[in-house]
Parts: structure tokens; C-alpha cells; sequence
């Protein structure tokens, strides 16, 4: 499939895909995520892969909502409008998503960084969300999971008053997994996707699962969860293979059954 505003390109295990629009700065319009969405599918279904990477340009990995698409908008054209709907399709993918971030990583573009399930960041890197600038708040999940990932009182100056993150201090807080030189960090999130790629594949979907419900339960009910996924990767030949190559001392050939 050919995409307008969007680069992809599996390497090894890893389904890698750039957001290409550089003169605005990666500005995330209805074509961009309906393409972003297409290509995270296509990338789902395909089972030569293992993990998937987005990233942007080392000046942006997107600035943002597409404020030139919305200036116009109605409340009821947003209502009525498939963006939302992008972000929803993007929770539903199983297989581990990394965001590889480098400049602004702005308003919709730190949501979608947010969701994604680690952060590689370049050292440029900068979070935040601007839309108060614009007379308006985060849409796409940013006062929700910003605020677990860096707690109340900072994310209420991020939002309320845009203040950006740096790098480091998004690394501080555990917003990002690791921070690495401009000319490093694609590479070093291509490295962590194909190492979590060449792992058992289902497990490793049951295990993003798992992380993932401690976002939306309680504690008795998140370990319930776990515990029932747990049981399930018993179900599974790779669980009785890693066993085995563990006790015969040798690699686990995972097949992901
Ligand atoms: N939407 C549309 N176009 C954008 C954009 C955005 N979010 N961000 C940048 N661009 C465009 C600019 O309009 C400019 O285009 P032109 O050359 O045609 O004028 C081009 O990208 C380059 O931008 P700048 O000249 O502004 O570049 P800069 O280096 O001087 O500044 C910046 C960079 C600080 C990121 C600045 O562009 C900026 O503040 N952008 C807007 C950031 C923003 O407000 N994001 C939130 C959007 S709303 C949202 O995301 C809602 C939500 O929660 C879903």
C-alpha cells in the first residue's frame, strides 16, 4: 500500500513508520491518521512482525493537531469527525508500539507519543501541550495519561500553562524509557523493538495487555486480569518450549502458538 503522508518500511522484525510531512512540521491531519492507522494494521496482520516503531524528522515528531484543518471546524463536525476514532484503533493493536522521538513532540503528536507503549528520545526532544495557546485542551487522551505518567501538579502547569519536558525530565518522571543522542535514537528504538520482536510472540502481546489494565482497574482487579492471562500463556506451545530450552540449556525457538 502507498501512503501520501506517511513513510513505512519493515526492517528485520520491525515495522517502522515515518511521519512525513516536514514542511508542518508532522502536523497530525485526518489523512495522516487514517494513514498512521492503516499502516499499525497492516504491520498487525503481517507476522513476520514483531513490534513497530513510529517515528518523525529530528525537528518534529509532530507538532500537533492539524490547526489549519480545524480552524473551521463546528463542535458538532468534531463530534461527528473519524479523529477520535484513529486514536481508538491505535489502543486496539496488539503488538508492542515504540515511539521514536526527536524536537517537538507536541499537543496531539506527545498524545500519540503517550500512547504508544515506550518512548526512545532524542536528546531535542521537547513534550508538552500547547492548546491552551489556542483556546482549547488536549483531545486525544493528554490530560488522562499525562497527568499518571508525570502526576497532578506538573501536568496541570504542562496544560494549563504550557510548560514543555525535556527530554530528561520526561526520562525523571518515566515518561520515556531511555534518552539518546540526536543521531542515535531511531536506532536505538529499532534495536529494543527487534529485541522485543525476536521474544515469544504471544506472551509478549499477553504481557502488553496485562501492563496495560493497570491503566484502567483497580489493583485486585488489574491482578486478576494478569493472573488470567498468565494462565493462558500455559495454553501456548512457545511456553512449553522456553521451558524446555531453558532446562536443555540451549536458545527457545519461539513460534509464536
Ligand atoms: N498544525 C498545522 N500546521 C502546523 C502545526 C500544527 N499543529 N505546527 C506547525 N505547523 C506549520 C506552521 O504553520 C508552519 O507552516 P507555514 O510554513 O506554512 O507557515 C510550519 O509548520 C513550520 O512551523 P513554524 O514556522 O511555526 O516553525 P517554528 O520552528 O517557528 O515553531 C513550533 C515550531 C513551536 C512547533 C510551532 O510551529 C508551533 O507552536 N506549532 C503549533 C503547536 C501546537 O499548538 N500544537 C497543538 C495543536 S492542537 C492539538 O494537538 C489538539 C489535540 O489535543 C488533539
Amino acid at each position: 500500500m502507498s501512503y501520501e503522508t506517511i513513510l513505512t518500511e519493515i526492517k528485520g522484525n520491525v515495522g517502522l513508520i515515518t511521519l512525513n510531512r516536514p514542511k508542518a512540521l508532522n502536523a497530525l491531519n485526518s489523512r495522516v491518521m487514517t494513514e498512521l492507522v492503516a499502516a499499525l494494521q497492516q504491520f498487525e496482520a503481517d507476522e513476520a512482525v514483531g513490534a513497530m516503531v513510529i517515528t518523525g524528522s529530528v525537528k518534529a515528531f509532530a507538532a500537533g493537531a492539524d490547526i489549519k484543518e480545524m480552524r473551521d471546524k463546528t463542535a458538532v463536525d468534531m463530534l461527528k469527525g473519524s479523529f477520535v476514532d484513529a486514536w481508538d484503533s491505535i489502543m486496539q493493536i496488539s503488538k508492542p508500539i515504540i515511539a521514536a522521538t526527536s524536537g517537538w513532540v507536541l499537543g496531539g503528536g506527545c498524545e500519540l507519543a503517550l500512547l504508544c507503549d515506550m518512548i526512545v528520545a532524542g536528546e531535542t526532544t521537547k513534550f508538552g501541550q500547547p492548546e491552551i495557546n489556542l483556546g482549547i485542551i488536549p483531545g486525544a487522551g493528554g490530560t488522562q495519561r499525562l497527568t499518571r505518567a508525570v502526576g497532578k501538579a506538573l501536568a496541570m502547569e504542562i496544560i494549563l500553562n504550557d510548560r514543555k519536558l525535556s527530554a530528561k525530565e520526561a526520562l525523571a518522571f518515566g515518561l520515556v524509557n531511555c534518552v539518546v543522542s540526536v543521531e542515535h535514537y531511531l536506532d536505538e528504538a529499532l534495536a529494543l523493538a527487534q529485541s522485543i520482536a525476536e521474544r515469544a510472540p504471544v506472551a509478549v502481546r499477553l504481557g502488553k495487555e496485562a501492563v496495560n489494565q493497570a491503566f484502567e482497574t483497580g489493583l485486585t482487579q488489574g491482578a486478576y486480569v494478569e493472573r488470567r492471562l498468565f494462565h493462558l500463556t500455559f495454553a501456548t506451545e512457545d511456553r512449553t518450549e522456553g521451558m524446555s530450552a531453558f532446562i536443555e540449556k540451549r536458545p527457545a525457538q519461539w513460534r509464536g502458538k
